[in-house]
């Protein structure tokens, strides 16, 4: 009997997606969760055909030169600037993506941190738990209108246009955006959403979305100088990755009231939070969780390891972000 490719998956992931791909190779699984280093992930590697990672696991340059027997590596995320995508192609490795599946709910929790945000939601809640409320004021967390106000979505995406349709059908919003390319007119339509430029949008909107995608072109898409060009009520929303906000900047910026407050799922250099942002009360934080509901988690696991198995045993992956020769299973 031959015996099964062997793959890594490389951090915890639901059980029974495990067992699914234990039917099809020998698993190297994660179930304690460590994140490992680098040097750990490409011991780990070793002899393995595939691996499933998270947005935590970068694979490099060396990790690959150390793992010529690699094939595909699936990323149980959308994002995929952990990959060094060129370098995967020159060395004939498949990358993956999990698109789509996670589309609406991610959109979902960009609008719940943009609510959270302009409607000061866990300022409020802290507060109420430090037993400080005694009375009801006139003016008591007052906040920054969401319905009927402007918004600015930076990068129109998948993730952008959903925003984009909760904002102006379900809030009616005034809905900008600024993105590499223009959509198409049918879109822009059903999204109404008007295309302006980056200034336009940071002085005109009442809350500024980010859902750009991360590279070396988007990082600090905002820093000192956009935050600058912000109304001073605005709010600003980060649900697309760390890096793309410059947060010392924007945790200066906060304190300043330079901007009203501001929501971030994503943080440079996370877990880590930039220290400054937890000093200032005009700020929702939560853990990257944008994503993270269980039928949209399971959707994403599952997905990627449908890549795997169709790409080793077929030569086709689902969702490849590039392409490559001899794929052949
Ligand atoms: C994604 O899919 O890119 C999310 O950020 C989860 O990592």
């Amino acid at each position: 009997m031959m015996s099964k490719p062997s793959i890594l998956v490389a951090r915890a992931i639901f059980p029974e997606v495990l067992q699914s791909l234990a039917q099809v190779f020998e698993v190297e699984s994660n179930q304690s969760d460590e994140v490992w280093s680098p040097a750990e992930l490409t011991r780990r590697m070793q002899g393995k055909v595939g691996a499933l990672t998270t947005g935590s696991e970068r694979i490099d340059a060396a990790l690959l030169q150390a793992n010529p027997q690699l094939r595909i590596v699936a990323n149980m995320a959308v994002g995929f600037n952990n990959f060094d995508v060129p370098a995967m192609t020159a060395a004939g490795v498949q990358a993956s993506n999990t698109p789509d599946v996670l589309t609406e709910t991610t959109a979902d929790f960009g609008f719940a941190l943009l609510m959270a945000t302009a409607r000061r939601i866990t300022e409020s809640e802290h507060y109420l738990r430090a037993g400080l409320w005694t009375k009801w004021s006139y003016d008591m967390f007052a906040g920054a209108e969401v319905h009927g106000s402007t918004i600015g979505i930076i990068g129109m995406g998948r993730i952008g246009q959903g925003i984009a349709r909760r904002a102006a059908h379900g809030f009616g919003m005034n809905v900008l955006y600024h993105n590499r390319s223009r959509l198409s007119a049918e879109l822009e339509a059903e999204c109404k959403a008007r295309y302006v430029s980056k200034q336009a949008l940071l002085q005109s909107a009442d809350h500024v979305m980010l859902v750009v995608p991360y590279s070396a072109e988007s990082h600090h898409t905002i820093g000192a100088a956009e935050l600058a060009q912000m109304k001073p009520t605005a709010t600003l929303v980060n649900i697309a990755r760390g890096g793309i906000v410059d947060d010392a900047a924007l945790a200066k910026a906060l304190a300043a009231r330079q901007i009203a407050a501001a929501g971030l799922d994503v943080f440079e250099g996370e877990p880590s939070v930039h220290p400054d942002l937890l000093k200032v009360p005009n700020v929702v934080l939560t853990p990257h969780i944008a994503s993270s509901t269980v039928k949209t988690r399971l959707a994403m696991a599952q997905l990627a390891a449908d890549n795997l198995v169709a790409y080793l045993t077929r030569g086709q992956a689902l969702t490849p972000l590039n392409t490559v020769t001899g794929s052949a299973a």
